[in-house]
């Protein structure tokens, strides 16, 4: 490990072992930890704090802490401590297996807010004493500026927020990422807030580094440790189908003069699908493309090397292994291409609204007037979060959001009366499409919205019981506007938890 990650010799001076860095995070306390989608995460602090809290636990305490996150992390981190139950609060968005569980069997309370939310909601102190942060970099330079790491997240706000720093400088993590963030320092509280300066995806609006009071700095922990990289699977003949969809649709908009011809800045959800739908772009006509997202996956690292897409802005990556050794091999061709700012400005409203964003998000069901729900499994398990999802969708200048038609094997419909959660209203799907086609929302009542979600996108299995609720529901209903028979719209949830299938 070399020493030259950390040049400052103040900082130099508070190297310590994780251990020792762990034993000075205390129960009760709030904790800002980086990472997101699983990179950029504390590698060794938060193993160190679980080992800690079972020793507290075995000698009859109850050792838990508030996690802050920029959103999903690793087993290192979330699993660690959710296994050792020693998260009493946890936001914003999750998706690790041994956290869902806890969360699901009640034992870990998790909000799940928007992720331009968490950095202001800190600042309004709508969330408490933001009390330690845990941050990893990838170097620390002379002045005690930090190197950002494979995300950005809401570092810049635990740094400023916190009362305590631990900071694990990970030589694993390329050093040519030096030079590739942009952290803006010009976010205000209202009422003084100044329009955000980023006028497209490739600006660059603030500095390559995070500031940070040495003074507050009470860890230097080194490591040596990869990020989380999962693989995506091969695109499969659903995925194609509905990506193909989307491109017939951006395709048919350029033709109606209401998209250029290398379209507007894209952002693109997390997952296979979104992953195959930029290898569906990387194939299609547009060219020029550019990115404004918040996670930089797989398909979009591909686009930037055909030259499809000339930039990227975005707040982490989220890369299989292979990628990002492709990635770490040619950092230094791609870093003028790519840039990671704090996920306020990623996830910006203002930002996402002003540049026009084409928004294409997952769902786990929607409904036949367009609501979406994107977190819940039968309306009171979480799944993952809504993550960035809102802030895109409501802002975007076209918001997609696509999904299989089914699930588990067949067993259930994702197009259904009405869903058991939602999380993106009937306001905010322009959109919506599955590998049986699309359907164009924009302009539509709610009873012809009803119409071509059945027909386009419901599963041909599900078709005629999707229709004769439909038509029975608008001789029943007592309102015409929205028609729903509410003895019965939750019929189909019920029969797929009795184990019957919907
Ligand atoms: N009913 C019950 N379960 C369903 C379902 C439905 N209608 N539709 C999907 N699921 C289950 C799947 O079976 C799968 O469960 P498993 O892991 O136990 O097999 C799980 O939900 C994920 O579904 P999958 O088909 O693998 O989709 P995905 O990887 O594309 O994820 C979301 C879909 C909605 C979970 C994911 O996009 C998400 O977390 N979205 C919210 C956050 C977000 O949009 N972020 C992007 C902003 S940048």
């Amino acid at each position: 490990m070399s020493e030259s990650r950390i040049q400052c010799a103040a900082l130099r001076s508070k190297i310590m072992s994780a251990d020792e860095a762990a034993a000075l995070i205390t129960s009760g306390v709030n904790v800002g930890m980086s990472g997101f989608t699983g990179s950029g995460y504390p590698k060794a602090v938060p193993s160190a704090l679980a080992r800690r809290i079972v020793a507290a636990n075995t000698a009859g305490g109850k050792f838990r802490i508030g996690v802050w996150t920029g959103a999903s992390t690793a087993p290192e981190l979330d699993g660690a401590l959710a296994q050792v139950d020693g998260i009493e609060m946890r936001l914003p968005y999750q998706s690790d297996p041994h956290c869902r569980e806890r969360i699901n069997a009640g034992e870990m309370e998790y909000i799940d807010i928007h992720l331009s939310h968490v950095a202001q909601f800190v600042w309004f102190g709508f969330l408490g004493k933001l009390d330690v942060a845990v941050v990893e970099v990838a170097g620390i330079l002379e002045d005690g500026r930090l190197v950002p790491s494979s995300s950005v997240g809401n570092n810049k706000t635990w740094l400023e927020q916190a009362d305590k720093v631990i900071l694990e400088v990970n030589s694993w993590q390329s050093s040519q990422l030096e030079g590739m963030h942009d952290i803006y320092y010009g976010t205000q509280l209202p009422p003084h807030r100044q329009p955000i300066p980023l006028l497209r995806p490739s600006d660059r609006i603030g500095e390559p580094y995070l500031r940070c009071d040495p003074d507050k700095v009470v860890a230097v922990v080194e490591t040596h440790a990869p990020d989380r990289n999962s693989a995506f699977t091969a695109p499969d003949a659903t995925s194609r189908r509905i990506a193909g969809h989307i491109l017939e649709f951006l395709q048919h908009e350029v033709k109606k003069g209401r998209l250029p011809p290398d379209l507007l800045p894209l952002q693109s959800g997390v997952g296979n699908i979104a992953n195959a739908v930029m290898a569906g772009l990387n194939e299609g006509p547009f060219d020029n493309l550019t990115a404004y997202t918040e996670v930089l996956q797989d398909g979009m690292l591909d686009m930037l090397r055909s030259g499809k897409l000339a930039c990227a802005s975005a707040t982490a990556f989220s890369l299989s292994n292979g990628a990002l050794a492709e990635l770490n091999a040619d950092l230094e061709r791609y870093r003028e291409r790519i840039i990671l700012r704090p996920q306020e400005i990623s996830n910006h409203p203002e930002v996402i609204r002003r540049l026009g964003v084409i928004a294409m998000n997952g769902l786990i069901e929607a409904d036949i007037y367009g609501n979406v729900n994107s977190t819940h499994v039968m309306g009171s398990k979480i799944m993952n979060g809504i993550g960035g999802s809102g802030d895109f969708a409501r802002n975007a200048y076209l918001s997609i959001f696509m999904t299989p038609s089914q699930a588990k094997g067949g067993a259930l419909s994702c197009i259904v009366p009405m869903v058991t959660h939602v999380d993106h209203t009937e306001h905010d799907v322009q959109v919506l499409v599955t590998e049986q086609g699309l359907a164009d929302l924009r302009g539509l009542s709610p009873r012809q919205r009803a119409r071509v979600v059945i027909e386009n996108c419901a599963h041909p299995d599900f078709r005629p019981a999707l229709r004769d609720y439909f038509r029975r529901a608008m001789e029943g209903a007592p309102g015409k506007h929205t028609p729903h028979l509410l003895g019965e719209v939750f019929d189909w949830h019920l029969r797929a938890l009795r184990g019957e299938g919907m």
